[in-house]
């Protein structure tokens, strides 16, 4: 199986696997709440949380499906991150995946309250899973939570908003964007290699390559801010002149290069599993993603 098809498999599957969470709420009647989530969360994107979390449990030994809880419940979480990003007391973006965000559509209110939702369904989702060993249930949750909250996507939020009126330094970026972005792509490999059975290696070698990715995937999505479409991207460029990113660090040039860097870092925490040509093909091709 080709790289290509294998993670088209993994996209596919999480569509279907998130429309289908919603069919069983169908006689519940906060009908608006469940558009709200719906409209964002089955608005596309381009999975990349929920197949890390699929390929690090095929990597570690299991049927790569069984992690789609964990899957799932990381995108919810990503969702919800993405619609109150872009509320006007944060980022104030009028698109997102190539619509209107969530706040322009259902307004303030109900896009708060969808990500508030979608945050702690994730958690009902993610307990749902059947792990080989259940005493690997509260480590996973732990994860998961660790990741999300304070300690990792909301901690970057804070510091990326706080900082805005001033100039960081280079670890203060840093600082930023290893827990806004680099957390959750962290919950997402570690999940999958737990739910996969993983070693205690290979748990740090899936994190080690989470956060070289994280740090790779930022840069990118800080320089397509300048340079890239926002047809092609589904949300608003130019939107990050006030921001503290690397691209106002060290300019675009230098972003190229660190881009590079950071994935070859990455692809080298994955000499402790093996058939990783797939995932070294993936990594590789975000380095120069257009979306
Ligand atoms: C956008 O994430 C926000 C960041 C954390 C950089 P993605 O680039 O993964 O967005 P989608 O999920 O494809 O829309
Ligand atoms: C967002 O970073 C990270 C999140 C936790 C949502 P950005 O603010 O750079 O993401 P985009 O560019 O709006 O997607
Ligand atoms: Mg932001
Ligand atoms: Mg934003
Ligand atoms: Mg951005």
């Amino acid at each position: 199986m080709s790289s290509d098809a294998r993670f088209r498999e993994y996209r596919d599957y999480i569509e279907r696997y998130l429309a289908d969470y919603f069919t069983q709420l169908d006689a519940e009647p906060q009908k608006q709440l469940f558009e709200a989530m719906k409209y964002s969360l089955l608005a596309g994107g381009k999975r990349i949380r929920p197949i890390l979390t699929f390929e690090f449990c095929r990597l570690c030994g299991r049927e790569w499906k069984d992690a789609a809880p964990f899957a799932g419940a990381i995108e919810m979480i990503h969702t919800y991150s993405l619609i109150h990003d872009d509320l006007p007391c944060m980022d104030n973006d009028d698109y997102r995946r190539g619509r209107l965000t969530n706040h322009k559509v259902y307004g303030e209110t109900l896009a708060i309250l969808a990500g508030d939702a979608l945050l702690t369904d994730a958690f009902a989702l993610a307990a749902s899973a059947k792990l080989s060993k259940s005493e690997d249930m509260a480590l996973a949750i732990q994860v998961l939570a660790t990741n999300a909250g304070s300690l990792g996507m909301v901690g970057g939020q804070v510091l990326d908003t706080l900082s805005e009126q001033r100039e960081c330094t280079e670890q203060e970026v840093l600082d930023i964007q290893s827990r806004k972005t680099g957390a959750l792509i962290n919950a997402a490999c570690v999940l999958g290699a737990i739910v996969g059975g993983a070693s205690q290696s290979q748990i740090e070698a899936a994190s080690g390559f989470a956060a070289c990715l994280g740090l790779a995937f930022q840069i990118r999505d800080d320089m397509l801010d300048v340079i890239g479409s926002a047809g092609e991207l589904g949300k608003a460029t130019g939107m990050d002149e006030q921001k503290n990113t690397f691209v106002r660090l060290y300019g675009l040039e230098k972003c190229e290069e660190l881009v590079q860097k950071y994935t070859n870092e990455a692809i080298r925490h994955l000499d402790r599993f093996e058939d990783t040509a797939d995932l070294i093909s993936l990594a590789e091709s975000l380095t120069t993603r257009r979306t």
